[in-house]
């Protein structure tokens, strides 16, 4: 995997500091007047870099503490921008709904922001304490209804599914002997104590527990394939994909999307639905390699170091729609 040093275009007063951005232009390749889509606003600052160079821009978060920074940006863009709070498994029905029937380029920049990360209050972060909430869209399930109320062997297996986490089943019987939790510094001393963590070891088994319970109340796997599907449906043909992923169970869903709608897959493969020998013409020109931060903007902003861009070019060809089961499997 390719690790790039291209010039920088983040400010870094910024509140959150947009990662891969110049990389990110460069796959959106935006000529002037084309309609682009950033499906993850969070502090716009794709948008505004898409909107300086030329783009019409559509952005989208689903988060309501984006709202004030979207109506900011719409009041400085002369007609240019337009911000929906909506989630991006939603992308088809809003852009539909506005009017717009297909669109030149999406980004997706995936995960949370330094925004949520940084606020106490929305309980991401175990650095500080805060209420266990996690929700990105605050809305739905909280972290410490998903803790206090699920069963121990739903617990483990979240743990284990979406933290990787080796001991789910230990750290689950933790959690539900020390029910009810409140608090995300409870939450981190129950795991820290279940696995026998010391202070200084070099990584904080916590984070696999909160990566979990996080992508788990906002069911941010399937946000991901639905909204993969969303942009293969809107995307005009020669239309740029460009994903953002931070760790490997989404990067996995992007690369075998693309893997298996670029016709990339090998024959016989047991990830290849079975059409009966018809193959369906593939949805995306072959992908080029991804791209990694290289290790100055890595040094400038930590959270570069486990991003990892994909882009890719829609065909002409239809869109194949909703994951079928065998692909369903495959991510
Ligand atoms: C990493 S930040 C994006 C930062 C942005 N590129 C910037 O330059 O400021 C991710 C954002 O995506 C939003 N988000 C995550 N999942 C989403 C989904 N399924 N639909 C819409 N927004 C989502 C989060 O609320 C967050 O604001």
């Amino acid at each position: 995997m390719a690790r790039r040093e291209t010039p920088s275009v983040e400010t870094n007063d910024a509140p959150h500091v947009p990662v891969l951005l110049a990389e990110v232009l460069e796959g959106l390749a935006i000529a002037p007047g084309e309609v682009h889509v950033d499906a993850t606003f969070g502090a716009g600052g794709y948008s505004r870099a898409m909107l300086a160079a030329g783009a019409t821009v559509l952005g989208l978060d689903r988060d309501p503490d984006a709202v004030p920074a979207g109506e900011a940006l719409i009041a400085e863009s002369d007609g240019k921008f337009a911000f929906h709070a909506a989630r991006f498994s939603q992308l088809a029905q809003v852009l539909r709904a506005a009017g717009v029937t297909q669109v030149d380029g999406i980004v997706f920049d995936i995960g949370v922001s330094s925004m949520q990360l940084d606020q106490a209050g929305r309980g991401f972060s175990f650095q500080s304490d805060g209420p266990l909430d996690m929700r990105m869209g605050q809305d739905g399930l909280s972290a410490a209804d998903f803790v206090n109320t699920a069963d121990e062997a739903d617990i483990a297996d979240i743990l284990y599914l979406y933290g990787e986490e080796r001991q789910s089943r230990r750290i689950a019987r933790a959690i539900v002997a020390a029910r009810p939790l409140e608090r995300t510094l409870e939450l981190a001393a129950v795991v820290r104590k279940a696995l026998g963590y010391r202070p200084g070891a070099p990584k904080d088994p916590a984070t696999r527990t909160f990566q979990a319970i996080r992508i788990h109340v906002n069911g941010e796997l399937d946000e991901l394939r639905e909204g993969l599907v969303a942009a293969e449906a809107m995307l005009a043909p020669g239309g740029r994909l460009a994903v953002v992923s931070f760790h490997s169970l989404e990067d996995r869903i992007v690369k075998r999307f693309l893997k298996l709608r670029s016709g990339s897959e090998g024959a016989g493969s047991r990830h290849l639905p079975d059409l009966s020998g018809q193959r369906r013409a593939p949805s995306f020109e072959k992908p080029a390699r991804p791209t990694r931060a290289g290790e100055a903007e890595c040094a400038r902003n930590p959270r570069a170091r486990s991003a990892t861009l994909r882009v890719a070019v829609r065909s002409e060809a239809p869109a194949w729609g909703a994951h079928d089961d065998a692909e369903r499997r495959a991510a």
